[in-house]
């Protein structure tokens, strides 16, 4: 698999998504300036991936601050994390992964400055290998929750390029694989930035696994021949009620599933579970520029000069329409996500089979 973000003689290389499937290239980001933009240009994007990226920001903004007092440092570094956290408001994970790094800090503050700015490297380290072993979770976790054969739809791209690696909805699509099933994914284009296009076909394809592509309008005709048996989908931010934010459209897709009676899962890892908010209608949702609809990547105009433009990034899925959320413990219903919150309660009695 094609990686997302490594560390690479002190500097972070990231892949320009927003250039594939075209050209596959790494820009070297030696600040968390360069960080910040990647993450609101969409070189990195994807929930996982972004708070990885917010974690490696974090060790190279750590890099210039003086090394006088512990206490001082975290004050300084803490203004790096809000800076970063700004860039994106919707997945949750990039200011968890900002709080991960503070709390590392904040708990080591006695130690000599010089160390703690090594220690965020191999912190953040350490943060990339762990999202790779949750989504092997996932993956594991929700693989029985696949048909046998047959189509799977899914939208925008929760695969290994919005991760450390293998990828939540396209790691259970995985994982699916890997144990024998026979599965074909409907890949929905994803207006109007087509990860799905861009990413999902590319990535799958790089695997050998069968994929379709469909432009987003097209997904209730093909659930009404019969070609699908199952959605997955990745989720952005999940409120404590299950209610969860993933790419514009998902909403819609999860309608169309419920008419054709059709399983829409949601698989995440548990740090995209904001479980301060009691339901989706607190979920900040990120709005991008018009460009984005009007023109083909900045550049063809498709669209009147001027028009007025809505474009919202993210939808909210009710709890309601959603069979399973596939987290590293387990696939549980929506209405039992919140006891997962407590990390010693027991999953076995609230697992979907
Ligand atoms: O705007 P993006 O490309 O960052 O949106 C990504 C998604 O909506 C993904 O489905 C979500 O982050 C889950 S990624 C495992």
């Amino acid at each position: 698999m094609t990686p997302t973000l490594y560390w690479k003689d002190g500097n972070v290389e990231m892949l320009d998504q927003s250039r594939l499937p075209t050209e596959v290239t790494y820009v070297t980001c030696a600040d968390a300036a360069t960080v910040a933009r990647g993450i609101k240009e969409l070189w990195v994007r994807g929930a996982p991936a972004i708070g990885v990226a917010a974690a490696m920001g974090m060790a190279l903004g750590a890099r210039p601050l003086a090394e006088g007092s512990g206490d001082d440092f975290a004050r300084e570094l803490a203004g790096v994390g809000d800076m970063l956290i700004s860039q994106r408001p919707t997945a949750v994970n990039l200011e968890w992964a900002v709080r991960q790094v503070m709390g590392y800090v904040k708990t080591n503050c006695e130690k000599p400055v010089a160390d703690l700015k090594k220690q965020l490297v191999d912190l953040s380290q350490r943060m990339l290998e762990e999202d790779i072993a949750t989504c092997r979770a996932i993956g594991a976790a929700g693989a029985h929750l696949m048909p046998d054969s047959g189509g799977v739809l899914t939208h925008c791209n929760a695969g290994a390029l919005a991760t450390g690696g293998y990828g939540t909805a396209l790691g259970v699509i995985r994982a699916a694989v890997e144990a024998g099933k026979s599965i074909q994914v409907y890949a929905d284009e994803t207006r109007p930035v087509l990860q799905g296009a861009r990413l999902t076909a590319w990535e799958l394809m790089q695997d050998d696994i069968d994929v379709t592509l469909i432009c987003d309008n097209m997904a209730a005709h093909v659930m009404g021949l019969g070609r699908v048996r199952a959605v997955v989908v990745g989720a952005d931010r999940i409120a404590r009620n299950g209610d969860a934010a993933n790419k514009i459209g998902t909403y819609g897709v999860a309608i169309l599933a419920r008419e054709h009676n059709i399983p829409f899962y949601v698989a995440a890892p548990l740090s995209t579970v904001d479980f301060s908010i009691a339901s989706g209608a607190q979920i900040p949702i990120e709005e991008r520029p018009g460009h984005e609809i009007t023109r083909v990547f900045g550049q063809t105009q498709i669209a009147p000069e001027g028009v007025k433009v809505f474009n919202p990034a993210f939808d909210v899925t009710p709890a309601r329409y959603i069979a399973a959320i596939i987290t590293e413990r387990g696939a549980v219903r929506p209405e039992d996500l919140h006891r997962l919150a407590d990390p010693g309660v027991d999953v076995a009695p609230l697992l979907v089979r």
